[in-house]
C-alpha cells in the first residue's frame, strides 16, 4: 500500500504531531506500506516533489512545530497560476497532472492536513476519484463540523502567556494596551485567551464595536482606581458600520486578504479620546503559530491520526475526521467546506465573559 501525505495551508502546532503518528500507526499495521510525503502542500503533487516520510526520518517530531513537509497557502491546482506563451500568468486547472502523478506513484490514499481552502482542494480531488481523507488544521478553530481543529489549543496558550506579560507592563506605565490576534473572521483566539488572559475589552469579527463603549469601560476602570486596561481584538474585527482593516493583499493567493492593523487603528483611535492615558498596540502575528504544539494539540493530533487510520481501515474516503462532543468521528469533505464556525454572540464563553464584566463593544 502507497499512501501520500500533504500539509496545506497557514502552518499550525500539531501538523508534525499527525505526521509522527499517522507513520507510526500505519507501518504498525501494514510494514509494507510506503508513506509518501509531499512537499509544500499541493504544489508538490503538481511537481511530484515528495520525500520518502519513514520510522526513522519521523522520529521525534511529535512536538516539533511548523510542518517537516513545508505548506503553502497559494497552491489550489483547480485555479493554478502558470506562465502562458507570452509569459503572463494565467489560471488554470492543473489538477490532472497532480492525478497522473499520483497514479504513476501508485499513491492509492492521499491524506491531507489542512483547512478550509486545503481541504475544498481534498474535496475536489475526491469528487475526481481520489481516496481522500482530510485531517482538519487550523489555528483559527474557525472550521465547521469539528468542535475544535488543532493548533488552536497552542495559538491560545500562547497569547494567554503574552497577555500576563502585557498585564505587567501596561500596569506599570497606566497604559491601555491593544493586543491584536490572529483568527481572521473568527473570534474564537481572541474570546478564549481574552478569557484565560483576563483582558477588559475583547472584540471579535461576530459582535461589532463601538469604540465609545470601549472607552466606557477605560472610564469604569480607572474610577476604580485601575490605570490601565488590556483590549484583545481579532484581526478582522470591524467598527459598527464600518470594515476590516487589511493589512496585506497577496494577489497570487487564492485568499488574498490578510487582515492586519486594527489593534494600531483602535489604539490611534483611543488615544485622541482617552487623554489621560498613553494607547499602545502590539499584534502577536506569526509568534501564534510557531513553536511547539502543548500538549492538549499533541493528544489532538494523535486522535485525529487514529480516527484517519481507521477511516483508512474502513475505506470511507472522502471523508474528513473530526471531533463532535468529545469523541472522534468523521464527516463527508462536502458538507466540511460549506460549513465556516463562529463564535455564537449569545453563547456560553461570551456570557461568561460580560457576566465577568468583560466589554464586547456592543
Ligand atoms: O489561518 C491561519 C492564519 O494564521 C490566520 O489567523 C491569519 O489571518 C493568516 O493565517 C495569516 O496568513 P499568512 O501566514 O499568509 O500571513
Amino acid at each position: 500500500m502507497r499512501v501520500g501525505i500533504l500539509t496545506g495551508g497557514g502552518d499550525a502546532p500539531g501538523l508534525n504531531s499527525v505526521i509522527y503518528a499517522l507513520v507510526k500507526m500505519l507501518k504498525n499495521w501494514k510494514p509494507d506500506c510506503e508513506i509518501i510525503g509531499y512537499k509544500s502542500g499541493y504544489k508538490g503533487l503538481y511537481k511530484n516533489d515528495y520525500v520518502k516520510l519513514t520510522l526513522a526520518t519521523t522520529s521525534g517530531i511529535l512536538n516539533r512545530g511548523g510542518t517537516i513537509l513545508y505548506s503553502s497557502n497559494k497552491d489550489n491546482l483547480f485555479d493554478y497560476l502558470v506562465n502562458d506563451e507570452d509569459g503572463n500568468f494565467v489560471k488554470k486547472d492543473v489538477s490532472d497532472v497532480a492525478i497522473k502523478n499520483m497514479k504513476d506513484m501508485g499513491i492509492e490514499i492521499l491524506i491531507v492536513l489542512g483547512g478550509d481552502g486545503t481541504l475544498t482542494s481534498a474535496r475536489d480531488f475526491s469528487r475526481k476519484g481520489i481516496n481522500v481523507i482530510g485531517v482538519p488544521k487550523t489555528i483559527d478553530n474557525d472550521l465547521g463540523f469539528t468542535d475544535s481543529t488543532f493548533g488552536f489549543d497552542t495559538a491560545v496558550n500562547i497569547v494567554a502567556e503574552n497577555l500576563g506579560r502585557i498585564h505587567t507592563t501596561a500596569e506599570s506605565h497606566h497604559r491601555i494596551f491593544v493586543v491584536e490576534v490572529m483568527g481572521r473572521n473568527a473570534g474564537w483566539i481572541a474570546l478564549r485567551a481574552g478569557l484565560a488572559g483576563s483582558a477588559d475589552v475583547i472584540l471579535i469579527p461576530e459582535i461589532p464595536y463601538e469604540l465609545n463603549k470601549v472607552v466606557e469601560k477605560i472610564k469604569q476602570r480607572d474610577r476604580l482606581g485601575k490605570h490601565f486596561s488590556i483590549i484583545v481584538v481579532t484581526e478582522g474585527a470591524k467598527e459598527k458600520g464600518g470594515q476590516a482593516v487589511i493589512g496585506k493583499i497577496v494577489s497570487d493567493s487564492p485568499d488574498p486578504v490578510r487582515f492586519g492593523g486594527i489593534g494600531a487603528k483602535i489604539a490611534h483611535d483611543l488615544e485622541l479620546i482617552v487623554k489621560d492615558h498613553e494607547v499602545r498596540s502590539v499584534a502577536l502575528g506569526h509568534i501564534q503559530r510557531g513553536g511547539e504544539p502543548s500538549a492538549a494539540d499533541r493528544i489532538l493530533s494523535l486522535r485525529y491520526a487514529y480516527g484517519a487510520l481507521n477511516l483508512i481501515r474502513e475505506e470511507k474516503f472522502g471523508s474528513m475526521v473530526c471531533l463532535k462532543n468529545n469523541e472522534i468521528s468523521y464527516v463527508s469533505l462536502e458538507e466540511v467546506v460549506e460549513k465556516p464556525k463562529f463564535v455564537d454572540p449569545k453563547g456560553e464563553l461570551v456570557n461568561i465573559a460580560k457576566s465577568l464584566g468583560i466589554y464586547f463593544g456592543d
